[in-house]
């Protein structure tokens, strides 16, 4: 790479730092736009305001955002779980996502140490994540970063909208059965 590589200057530019109230918007839109192209990962894990917010507020010290040249280039958004018959302590990695344009420079790779430091001094012993199968950006990224044991997983689902009808017809049929007696004596 020679000196005047753009992706150089992008590279040395980039601060990693904790995500603050003025960024959410920000971390939204990117958020939008990545997820949005590789469409919507699936219902089960839904890209919205809600999503940022709640993490947000819960967990604010495991959120991150990488910064350059004062725009938002990245962000990580974790939390950490403790399960009641656990002596462990889990860190989740819940959401990470890179600007496509800064895309394989190492921004991830920045934020998710920055990350696994605050996971270490808060006392998490292992870190979960998850990603669609055939996510090959993410799964290179976090086998790269040491993730492994991979388990799947199978999303079923049971569409209701036949039940639901049933429902309102049985309704509707128990409305006119208790109507009947007033019009016979009216
Ligand atoms: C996955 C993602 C976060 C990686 O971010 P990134 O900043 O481009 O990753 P890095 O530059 O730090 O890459 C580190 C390593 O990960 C692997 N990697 C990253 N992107 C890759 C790709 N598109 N194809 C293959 N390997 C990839 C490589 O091993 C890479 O090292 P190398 O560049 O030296 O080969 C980014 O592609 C992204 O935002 N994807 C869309 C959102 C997403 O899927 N998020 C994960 C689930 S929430």
């Amino acid at each position: 790479m020679n000196e005047d590589d753009p992706n150089k200057k992008k590279r040395s530019n980039l601060v990693i730092r904790e995500m603050e109230i003025d960024d959410i918007a920000d971390v939204f839109h990117l958020g939008e736009k990545i997820f949005t192209a590789r469409e919507v990962p699936n219902l089960y894990r839904t890209w919205d305001e809600y999503e940022v917010v709640s993490l947000f507020q819960s967990d604010p010290e495991f959120c991150l955002v990488a910064e350059s040249d004062e725009q938002i280039v990245g962000f990580l958004l974790g939390t950490t779980i403790e399960k009641s018959h656990s002596a462990w302590k889990y860190g989740h990695l819940v959401w990470l996502g890179i600007e496509p344009e800064f895309q394989r420079q190492g921004v991830a790779v920045k934020l998710f140490k920055h990350f696994q430091e605050l996971m270490l001094d808060s006392g998490v012993r292992m870190l979960l994540t998850d990603t669609e199968a055939d996510n090959l950006a993410a799964l290179h990224f976090f086998r790269k970063m040491g993730f492994g044991q991979p388990q799947q997983h199978i999303y079923l689902t049971l569409n209701l909208t036949g039940q639901k009808r049933q429902v309102r017809e049985k309704k509707n049929n128990e409305r006119t059965q208790t109507r009947r007696p007033d019009r016979k004596n009216g």
